[in-house]
């Protein structure tokens, strides 16, 4: 074996744990692993084009983007999000939010959090509804994080609203696979019927599929 070869992951592995330390308390649902897989995609993945995410909640995921990208030198990230919460984030709901109880908005936590890890200069937050902000949107995008209403209209609504844009050899990461039955029986058909879209890479429960 040679050593070289053998240690090489140890810079990207650095850049991951100076990141984590910073980014840890960010509250989410986005595991470590594919934290980590964000990061690299948003560093190193193929293509020229924007990197957009739907669904930033207090910017967990977005911070990890972000990270990747402004370390790599690379565009900054759209963050799509109306910081009103799914159903699921709402009072009596399974994953209540306390600051959306208290604030009526995770938008100010939003900016807060990424302030605190000097990523907002990296960050072009939409405030506003992911199929009208799709509406009036035109660039080409290279990487696409879909993690917002978790129901299967709404999975395949943000699929069909936004995988337009995607380039070819674009990715799409979709967040919840296997945890959310909505997002599971949209991602299943897709697999199943969309000509065009390869399943490249899975991590934890996310999926990261390539444009052909
Ligand atoms: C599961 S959270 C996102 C979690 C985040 N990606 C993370 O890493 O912590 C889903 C987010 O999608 C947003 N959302 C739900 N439906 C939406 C819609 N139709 N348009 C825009 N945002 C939406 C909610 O406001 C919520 O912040």
């Amino acid at each position: 074996m040679n050593v070289q070869m053998l240690l090489s992951s140890l810079a990207p592995l650095g850049e991951f744990l100076h990141w984590h330390q910073r980014l840890r308390t960010i509250d989410g649902w986005l595991y470590d692993l594919e934290a980590y897989a964000l990061f690299l995609l948003a560093a190193q993945g193929p293509g020229l084009g924007e990197i957009v995410e739907i669904g930033s909640y207090l910017g967990r995921s977005t911070a990890w983007l972000a990270a990747g990208s402004k370390t790599a030198g690379r565009e900054k990230v759209t963050a799509v999000d109306h910081f009103k919460g799914s159903p699921e984030h709402q009072a009596g709901q399974q994953f209540e939010s306390k600051i959306l109880l208290e604030e009526k908005s995770t938008y100010h936590r939003f900016l807060h959090n990424l302030r605190q890890a000097e990523l907002d200069d990296h960050v072009s937050p939409i405030v506003g509804n992911s199929e009208e902000t799709a509406a009036t949107w035109s660039k080409p995008v290279r990487l696409l994080f879909i993690d917002g209403d978790h129901a299967y209209q709404s999975a395949r609504r943000d699929f069909e609203s936004w995988a337009r844009f995607v380039i070819s050899t674009g990715l799409i990461c979709f967040h919840d696979v296997n945890v959310w039955p909505g997002v599971t029986q949209f991602y299943q058909e897709l697999m199943q019927h969309a000509a065009g879209y390869r399943e490249v890479a899975s991590v934890v429960c996310t999926k990261v599929v390539q444009k052909q």
